[in-house]
């Protein structure tokens, strides 16, 4: 496991093909970022805390990830290899299309299991939802959490692989980078969920029979399209 690490940390793209990336990946910035701030116009509360978490991937990027003392505990703790913190993010406009087809509102608690810096949480903000994300890296978590809290957002740090889901209507989770070991880990916090909880996985579908799919969708993240999965826990289907 620790080889695979390393040669993640230093693996480079051939130059044309970091440069068809960085344009490509320039372009959805531009695209998504205008979109985000067209739908926040509606939701000016929402604003301030938009740009903090923008603000603060601009100044630490959250995609460079070194082997820091905080990375390695973090890691030790959950037992996770260092690839499957890479980072990405749910554009706002994204996370909109996602919760909307998922039937997420007021009255909805939506809980996002691996919650970078929030920016899914405030898709479902904006649709009056409560809105809870748990996070393992800290620094991830502190620059923005206060502001994301005067939004009425949580964001806390934490382990999703301890968490209890009992109070959640839906949980997303961005889990593009997991591996199997760690999904198998994830679907049984998905357990704790009460029956009828609804649950959206991007790039790949939960696979078991309790989960069931009742739709797909393919949309925009801040590194290109990707599947999103709709399932509803049903413990009686397995
Ligand atoms: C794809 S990024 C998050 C994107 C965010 N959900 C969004 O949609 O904008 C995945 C995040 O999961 C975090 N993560 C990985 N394992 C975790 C764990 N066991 N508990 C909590 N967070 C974890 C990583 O540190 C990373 O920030």
């Amino acid at each position: 496991m620790k080889g695979q690490d390393d040669a993640l940390e230093e693996y480079e793209l051939p130059f044309l093909e970091s440069v068809a990336l960085q344009v490509s990946v320039l372009g959805i910035t531009l695209v998504t970022r205008l979109a985000d701030l067209a739908v926040l116009l509606v939701r000016p509360r929402l604003l301030r805390a938009y740009v903090s978490v923008w603000v603060a991937a601009l100044l630490r990027s959250p995609y460079r990830l070194r082997r820091s003392f905080e990375v390695v505990r973090a890691l030790k703790a959950s037992g996770q290899p260092l690839r499957e913190l890479i980072y990405g993010e749910t554009p706002l406009v994204t996370g909109l299309r996602a919760f909307r087809a998922a039937g997420v509102g007021p009255g909805s608690r939506v809980v996002d299991l691996l919650a970078g810096r929030g920016r899914a949480l405030l898709a479902a903000r904006w649709l009056g939802a409560e809105a809870r994300g748990v996070e393992l890296l800290e620094r991830h978590v502190v620059s923005v959490a206060e502001p994301l809290r005067r939004a009425g957002i949580s964001l806390v740090q934490g382990d999703a692989l301890l968490e209890e889901l009992g109070d959640a209507t839906h949980v997303f989770l961005a889990w593009t980078a997991l591996g199997p070991e760690t999904k198998a880990r994830v679907l049984e916090r998905l357990r704790t969920c009460r029956p009828g909880t609804r649950i959206l996985t991007v790039t790949r579908p939960v696979e078991a029979e309790d989960f069931p799919v009742l739709g797909r969708q393919r949309l925009l993240f801040t590194w290109g399209f990707e599947g999103v999965w709709l399932h509803e826990y049903r413990p009686e289907a397995a």
